[in-house]
């Protein structure tokens, strides 16, 4: 009897999972796709400041960071863009519903970024003028998908 209980309870603890992500998971979900989000800004930095003059070129360093972009623009969404997660439901979030009731669009805004940065390294190696010229279409993209899917600061 007491078995069968504690088998209920079991099943009834992993329906409940099923539908909505438990605030821990969620919490971790949002950090990592933070840090997704912060290595993507981080190489694009990188591209940006020798694309203004800030930094010196170097065209190693200019093709790692194109490397490294679109590495982080490759990565699979499904552990770090969980349902359930968006601004308002966890903490820190700033993810629009949108992302997962328009999944479509939201693919297509991702595909820029990861198109953008395949350009990107093979242009950020060869000269200056290379990484300036790819430099464009990285910047709309992030600011295409933030206009549609990024919510107001918490
Ligand atoms: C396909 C959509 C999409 C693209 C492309 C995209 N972002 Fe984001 N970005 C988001 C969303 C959504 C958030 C908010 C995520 C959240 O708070 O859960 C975000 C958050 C961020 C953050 C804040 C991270 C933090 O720690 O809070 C930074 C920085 C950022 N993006 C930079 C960039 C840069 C730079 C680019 C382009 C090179 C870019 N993003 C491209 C959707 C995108």
């Amino acid at each position: 009897m007491k078995k069968t209980t504690a088998i209920v309870l079991g099943l009834c603890t992993s329906l409940a999972a099923g539908v909505a992500v438990s605030q821990e998971a969620g919490s971790a979900a949002v950090e990592a796709r933070h840090h997704q989000m912060e290595m993507i800004a981080y190489n694009t930095g990188i591209l940006g400041g020798m694309a203004k003059g800030e930094m010196d070129y170097n065209a190693e360093m200019a093709t790692s960071a194109a490397t490294n972009l679109h590495a982080m623009a490759m990565l699979d969404r499904a552990t770090l863009w969980v349902e359930g997660t968006e601004q308002g439901a966890v903490e820190g979030s700033r993810a629009k519903a949108e992302i997962w009731s328009d999944p479509e669009t939201f693919d297509a805004k991702f595909k820029a970024l990861q198109d953008a940065s395949a350009a990107m390294m093979e242009v950020a190696g060869t000269d200056l003028d290379g990484l300036k010229g790819g430099m464009g279409a990285i910047g709309k993209a992030c600011g295409d998908c933030h206009d549609t899917f990024r919510g107001p600061r918490n």
